[in-house]
């Protein structure tokens, strides 16, 4: 079985309060409309210490600063691109 790709989304309370709470449910959304189900491991974690540059989110060890739900679709589309067929 493959590796899979992990997302992790920070549920710090600075990143939950500021956007995270219903990114959480984008990202949901987009690996099950993308098949990614069995491709990627989704999990939350606690304040990754990068408050400031927040809210973030981790994808495949590369922290993404500022996520927002303009910018989600856009940065899992590049970070997952090669699971995208
Ligand atoms: S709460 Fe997300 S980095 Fe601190």
């Amino acid at each position: 079985m493959n590796h899979r790709r992990e997302i992790v989304i920070c549920l710090g309370s600075s990143c939950f309060a500021r956007g995270n709470k219903s990114l959480l449910k984008i990202i949901q959304r987009y690996i099950t409309q993308h098949g990614l189900t069995d491709k990627v491991a989704f999990k939350g974690d606690h304040c990754f210490g990068e408050c400031h540059i927040g809210p973030n989110v981790k994808i495949g060890g590369k922290v993404y600063n500022e996520v927002s739900e303009d910018n989600i679709h856009h940065i899992l589309a590049e970070a997952l691109q090669d699971l995208l067929k």
